[in-house]
């Protein structure tokens, strides 16, 4: 355990509309996502993922991005990034008139392959258009590594990869890096070797740390993160979600989880719980899974 103060406060990145939705096969009718981020947006998130210009055949639950991006209220303060794979996913993302972005890469090739049919390499090539197109519009961006902790494919993902791979983000002109433990087998000291690794190359106010809690460690890894001074954290409603391309995914950090603890630990998110909650109450009977989020359950069993 290092002595570092923690953080005051602390910036929860909502994903639920994007990373918690899109593994779901039973296609969530528009106007149910439109209402559920609506819902979050009175939780007072000051970032929310609302959904991907990714191709419709890869994620058929998210066809309806320009839809569902059109019709949310854009509160002041909060931004809504979307997923851009790439430069037909931009100019549809610009059209339904996005200001925030995120590219998506891996840390081990077999994952990206699997993903987004491309070589680690060829993803940074093909959002070098994207990235363009991002700075002459002043749009924001942020770069997503997936795989960061360990891939469903070629297991162990060195740390000097994830670096790599960061470096090139950086060197593109992402603004911020989402390091992701993707299929949920992170543990605590493997943020404290990489989260330094990362800050030695961007300040650690441009580092994001995203959990799924498929073995119950996505809070300890989040300790870990705080104690490293990371202040940006990714976290979905009720806990929904998982990625398609990662077998066995469960869900994200469920954000409700995540608010207990921050917030019992006196750290400001500026984040509404009881809303958060109401969000994730919505969001339930729509989801072919039950919601894992253990404080929802928690409030769900008192109430
Ligand atoms: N938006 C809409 N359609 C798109 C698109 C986009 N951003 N990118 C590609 N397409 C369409 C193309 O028009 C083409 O359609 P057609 O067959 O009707 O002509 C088809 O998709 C295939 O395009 P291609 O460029 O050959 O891409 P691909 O099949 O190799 O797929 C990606 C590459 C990246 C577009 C696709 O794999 C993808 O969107 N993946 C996203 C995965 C994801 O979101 N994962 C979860 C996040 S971690
Ligand atoms: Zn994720």
């Amino acid at each position: 355990m290092s002595s570092n103060v923690l953080p005051r406060k602390v910036r929860v990145v909502e994903v639920g509309p994007r990373d918690g939705l899109q593994n779901e096969s039973e296609i969530i009718a528009t106007a149910a996502k439109i209402q559920f981020i609506e819902l979050l947006n009175q939780a007072g998130f000051a970032t929310i993922e609302v959904t991907s210009f990714v191709s419709p055949r890869a994620i058929p639950q998210l066809a309806d991005a320009a839809q569902v991006y059109s019709a949310v209220t854009r509160r002041p303060g909060t931004t809504y990034p979307v997923l851009v794979p790439n430069r037909q996913g931009m100019e549809r993302a610009l059209a339904a008139g996005v200001r925030a972005i995120a590219v998506f890469t891996a840390a081990s090739e077999a994952f990206t392959q699997a993903n987004i049919h491309m070589t680690i390499a060829e993803s940074i090539a093909a959002f070098t258009p994207v990235m363009e197109m991002a700075r002459a519009e002043g749009v924001s961006v942020r770069g997503y590594i997936s795989t960061a902790f360990g891939c469903p494919y070629q297991g162990v993902v060195a740390p000097e990869s994830v670096v790599d791979v960061a470096q090139q983000l950086l060197d593109l002109g992402v603004d911020e890096l989402s390091i992701g433990d993707t299929i949920g087998v992170a543990t605590p000291n493997q943020v404290m070797d990489l989260v330094p690794r990362l800050a030695s190359i961007a300040d650690l106010d441009r580092l994001a740390l995203h959990f799924h809690d498929t073995r119950g460690t996505a809070l300890a890894n989040v300790l870990a993160g705080l104690e490293q001074g990371i202040t940006i954290f990714d976290s979905a409603a009720g806990g929904a979600g998982g990625c398609p391309y990662a077998p066995g995914a469960a869900g994200n950090l469920a954000t409700e989880d995540l608010l207990y603890m921050l917030h019992g630990m006196g750290i400001a998110t500026g984040i509404d719980l009881d809303a958060v909650v109401a969000a994730s109450r919505y969001l339930a009977p729509h989801l072919s899974r039950p919601l894992t989020s253990k404080y929802l359950r928690a409030v769900s069993a008192t109430h």
